[in-house]
């Protein structure tokens, strides 16, 4: 089953909705992040922990990601819903080893490997494949590479390889044999959305998480959800998130 976290769904939490009507949504954010760790890690979900985590993201609490002088790049920054989400999610789990595909600028790898870094543990293992995205996504758009924008300081926790998901990312799992979290945000296609979805499926530890930025655009999210008989969730901004 998929929970909606549309607004109208937090009609509990009135001052949120009118903070978020008036035009700071941070309120109500933090009201769906809180709501989402429950569903997502059930008992191990330590409510005062998360909120000194919420503080982390509402302080900017973070090492800075390069940039270039006037150059704005997009990706899952800890600004909007789904970015913080990830960081959220990323520091109440405590992933062993995460697994991403879809880097573009480095954004969201970005994003995770802070957390990893406040928890003190952690592997990403990601998956790009260059100049796919002709628009904003293209680092070579501006003279540079996958995940250029990831600081030094974090990337002793970074595995990055660049190819197709769709020949890397079995080899990958092969290699890693159990993961903790994955992370879709590559290409958004039916097929390759559920190619990488069972890719990853048998080798989740039971508890482990898929997390899925774009699930709006297909049924291929649902389908999982649905085929394997778990609970998940979708966030009104597009991304979405389910437990093995
Ligand atoms: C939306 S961007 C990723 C944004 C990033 N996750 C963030 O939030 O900062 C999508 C990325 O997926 C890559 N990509 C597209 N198709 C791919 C494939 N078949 N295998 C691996 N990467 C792919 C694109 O080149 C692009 O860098």
């Amino acid at each position: 089953m998929i929970i909606q976290f549309s607004r109208a769904g937090f009609l509990n939490h009135p001052y949120a909705l009118l903070q978020f009507a008036l035009g700071n949504k941070s309120t109500l954010h933090e009201v769906m992040l809180m709501r989402a760790g429950k569903i997502l890690l059930g008992d191990s979900f330590d409510r005062s922990y998360a909120k000194a985590v919420l503080k982390e993201i509402s302080d900017g609490d973070f090492i800075p990601l390069n940039q270039l002088p006037g150059v704005s790049l997009p990706g899952n920054k800890p600004t909007y819903l789904f970015g913080k989400f990830l960081y959220f999610i990323v520091r109440c789990a405590r992933p062993g080893v995460m697994v991403e595909t879809g880097v573009a600028h480095g954004v969201s790898s970005w994003t995770i490997l802070n957390a990893m870094h406040k928890n003190g543990k952690g592997k990403l293992y990601s998956i790009d494949l260059p100049n796919q995205d002709l628009k904003s996504y293209n680092p070579t758009n501006i003279r540079q590479s996958s995940g250029w924008a990831v600081p030094d300081e974090l990337r002793h926790r970074w595995d990055l390889r660049l190819g197709p998901s769709q020949e890397l990312l079995p080899q990958l799992i092969k290699e890693l044999k159990e993961i903790d979290v994955f992370f879709h945000d590559s290409d958004h296609s039916y097929e390759n959305m559920t190619f990488e979805f069972e890719a990853v499926y048998d080798s989740l530890k039971t508890g482990g998480l898929i997390l899925s930025d774009d699930v709006h655009k297909n049924d291929a999210f649902s389908d999982l959800v649905t085929a394997k008989k778990i609970n998940g969730l979708q966030f009104y901004t597009k991304g979405g998130a389910a437990v093995k």
